[in-house]
């Protein structure tokens, strides 16, 4: 089968309720989560996507079984020494860096080898920033010069540690924090401020943590080897996921779109904070808390006003996972836009600084680039009409649906190779985007 989209025309103006799929990070920490409780587990709207796939794999791989249900999973757990392994195993962690950085935690007193691997845009990422800190409790790890394949052997005399992140990333600290579960003795974590997931999800299933936080640093204490019982869990749509459906409709004119049940937790709402800040006007309704998490309805509208944005670099974070689409916004938006201190998503599935500004470069977007700053020259009567063709030959999914937007609201003819990328993170994207009107072939 073809693993390509056509696009030829923009989208036409549409008024639709869509819902998009469970949050990634918060299905791959219920999945491991559940995999250390005593008892069967049950995740609600748990996302199928091959990042969640390849967790669940992985724990089977570990001695713990799952069941598909009608709508939900269960997992049963035995415990936070629940795993059995009685041989030298191998775990694939596919293209999931949350999966293959957060599992090194729970491995931290693993009795047998077990070497984690991934596909080769995983094998190219810096593995060092989670082997550091986890050695320090006391496990055995070997590495290729800072990647995979990693090769962790657990201790039986784990020491507790007292760890700094600076990078702002949530996969080092979780994993810090999942290893903190799993050693006696109390964790002290002090970290750049980053999604708190794991926080939230350790508060609801009484893992003793405690937090306080300065603007800059949470501070974190946590005292291992408590013991949880199964959960239920209802995972919140993706906001990272519902980014592209937003800024389709905040720049298709006359289009509005009301995106059900997704999860706008502080940590993750950079997005929003940031194109709000941009005059979208982007609304939350029906807001809820749930297990610690925030969720609501967001509702946009499409919006011909938009302004340029000096970004705070306070936004970098809570926005790492949106600075595609959000290049698209500022293309579009009125005035030069300037975003900096992004080193970190040169650090993603693909080195996204530079497949973006390639992409820019392509379709006649005006940028500077200066290192890991950029400044976008917007244009709000912005119009393409050439014939492009996206590569994507780091496979990356975000810059797929990328492209599919930017194809869809700034015209132009346009192919854009591996499809096949989406099943990592958002699987049903082309489905939802026809629904919408969009004319794929
Ligand atoms: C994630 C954290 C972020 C993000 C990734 C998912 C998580 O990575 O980019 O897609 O689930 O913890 P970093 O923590 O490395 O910034």
């Amino acid at each position: 089968m073809k693993n390509f989209i056509e696009i030829k025309n923009i989208i036409k103006p549409f008024d639709k309720i869509i819902e998009v799929s469970g949050d990634k990070s918060i299905s791959i920490r219920c999945v491991l989560l559940a995999s250390q409780a005593i008892g069967v587990s049950r995740i609600y709207n748990l996302l199928e996507s091959e990042d969640v796939l390849n967790s669940l794999n992985s724990i089977k791989k570990l001695g713990i079984n799952f069941k598909k249900k009608k709508n939900f999973y269960e997992i049963y757990g035995y415990g936070i020494n629940g795993y059995n392994l009685n041989k030298n195993i191998i775990i694939d962690a596919g293209n999931s860096g949350t999966l293959a950085r957060l599992i090194l935690g729970l491995l931290v007193n693993t009795r047998k080898q077990v070497t984690i691997i991934g596909d080769k845009s995983l094998t190219r990422r810096d593995f060092n920033r989670v082997t550091n800190p986890i050695k320090l409790f006391g496990a055995n790890i070997i590495s290729n010069k800072g990647r995979l394949p990693v090769k962790i052997k657990g201790s039986e005399f784990l020491r507790p540690i007292n760890y700094v992140e600076k990078l702002g990333s949530a996969q080092c600290k979780s994993s810090v924090m999942l290893a903190a579960l799993k050693t006696p003795g109390t964790t002290i974590i002090k970290a750049k401020k980053s999604r708190n997931h794991t926080e939230l999800i350790f508060k609801f299933l009484k893992i003793p943590t405690r937090i306080t936080k300065t603007k800059e640093f949470d501070f974190l204490e946590i005292d291992g080897l408590s013991n949880f019982k199964g959960f239920e869990y209802i995972i919140p749509g993706d906001i990272s996921s519902c980014a592209f459906f937003l800024v389709l409709a905040l720049l298709s004119n006359k289009s509005k779109i009301v995106l059900k049940n997704i999860n706008v937790n502080d940590s993750r709402i950079g997005i929003i904070n940031i194109l709000n800040n941009m005059n979208a006007k982007i609304l939350l309704k029906n807001k809820k808390i749930y297990n610690g998490e925030k969720i609501a309805d967001i509702i946009v509208r499409g919006n011909r006003e938009l302004k340029s944005i000096n970004c705070p670099e306070s936004f970098n974070s809570s926005a790492i996972d949106e600075f595609l689409v959000i290049f698209l916004v500022a293309a579009k938006a009125k005035g030069i836009s300037t975003f900096k201190n992004l080193s970190e998503l040169n650090k993603k599935e693909s080195p996204r600084l530079e497949i973006a500004t390639n992409i820019l470069k392509k379709i006649g977007v005006k940028y500077t680039r200066y290192s890991d700053n950029i400044k976008i020259y917007g244009n709000p009567n912005l119009k393409i009409k050439g014939k492009y063709k996206i590569n994507n030959f780091r496979k990356d999914h975000r810059v797929f649906m990328m492209s599919c937007i930017a194809a869809l609201t700034f015209g132009g003819e346009w192919r854009v190779e591996d499809k096949d990328s989406i099943k990592t993170s958002f699987p049903t994207f082309i489905e939802l985007l026809k629904k919408l009107g969009a004319e794929i072939i």
